[in-house]
């Protein structure tokens, strides 16, 4: 007999430190599987029924969990963010674009396999928008989720076509085929702006200015920030991004309107990030060195997103604005983190 589970690839990265832990935590959860590249943190690994360390891209690696396990439920969290995706665009291709569609031909074989739909989480980003210029960004204020759709780096390119592959394998897979297949695949997708969490220093984004003031000032290191001051894109606190992810799975198919949902929090500039970093960690040394290239791919995204469809369909409502998110999370977690001298985990 196969068991029963819910799959996460890239589970060690930085939104499945915290899915991880609150799924575990969760009432009557299903056992947890997880691909990743590299071993899980130690404490992560007792929350996790197996933990399979290889990649997505891997078919021999997906046969195995398809022959073991009946997934209901995938959160498909690997991928190559934006700056490190500029550098291998090619490999940002094969993970992000051929591994996701390894991972939805792995949904449609379980969903056929145990008669059940699978149940597709994928995190897209801001970065699926692409605005030609600072004028424009201005004068798009809130954009919505169909506003814009023209993003000028890979991994945005990556993330909305994946946005279209999931739509196709939920709603036309097969569509020519004489019978209609025996399960399906119930994509879902969020459009995460930055995420910012106090557990985990992000790697390879674009977005990741905000998290590495706030976790170099917290190790007393001097910080270089690479836009400038007015540079202002959507961010998130991890525990909201987390949350997101576990209500979207939950919510009712026929209450969703849409695949992909914008979501947004806080949407503060680069100088008032560092005025709020200041002022917790009085003696940081924070100035700017602006990366001109880095800068052109922040100014591509927007100021800030409508998510009215999330909080109408299925009842987006983040917790931390932009002062919470610092005063009742980031500052007090970060402290705790760097004070007691190791890495924990949790979001
Ligand atoms: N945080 C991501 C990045 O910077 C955007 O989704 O690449």
């Amino acid at each position: 007999m196969r068991k029963r589970a819910v799959l996460i690839t890239g589970a060690g990265g930085e939104i499945g430190h915290g899915l991880i832990t609150r799924l575990a935590a969760s009432t009557g959860a299903p056992p947890i599987v997880t691909i990743d590249l590299a071993p899980l943190d130690a404490p992560l690994t007792p929350y996790v029924a197996r933990e399979l360390t290889g990649s997505i891209t891997d078919a021999a690696l997906l046969e195995r969990v398809l022959a073991e396990f009946e997934i209901d439920q995938i959160f498909h969290l690997a991928a190559l963010l934006s700056t490190r995706a500029e550098f291998t665009p090619v490999t940002a291709h094969q993970v992000n674009v051929e591994g996701t569609l390894n991972l939805l031909e792995f949904a449609q074989r379980e969903a056929e396999s145990h008669g059940r739909p699978v149940v597709f989480m994928y995190p897209s980003s801001i970065a699926v928008f692409g605005l030609p210029d600072l004028e424009t960004k201005r004068r798009a204020g809130r954009v919505t989720e169909d506003d814009w759709n023209c993003p000028t780096t890979m991994y945005g390119c990556n993330k909305l076509y994946c946005e279209h592959l999931g739509r196709y394998y939920a709603h036309h897979y097969k569509q020519l085929a004489a019978e209609a297949p025996a399960g399906r695949v119930d994509f879902r997708c969020v459009r995460f702006p930055g995420l910012i969490s106090a557990a985990t220093i992000p790697s390879g984004g674009t977005s990741d200015y905000a998290p590495e003031m706030i976790h170099a000032a917290a190790k007393g290191e001097r910080y270089a920030c690479f836009v400038r001051p007015d540079a202002r894109i959507p961010f998130m606190a991890m525990p909201d991004g987390v949350d997101a992810l576990l209500h979207l799975a939950a919510a009712p198919r026929e209450r969703l309107t849409r695949t992909a949902y914008n979501l947004g929090a806080f949407n503060p500039s680069a100088e008032e990030i560092r005025a709020v970093v200041q002022d917790a960690f009085p003696g940081a040394e924070i100035d700017y060195v602006v990366d001109a290239k880095r800068q052109g791919i922040v100014d591509s995204w927007p100021a800030d997103v409508d998510d009215r469809a999330a909080r109408a369909d299925w009842g987006f409502a983040p917790k931390y604005d932009f002062h919470r998110a610092f005063a009742d999370y980031l500052i007090p977690a970060i402290r705790t983190r760097y004070r007691a001298g190791h890495e924990t985990i949790g979001m």
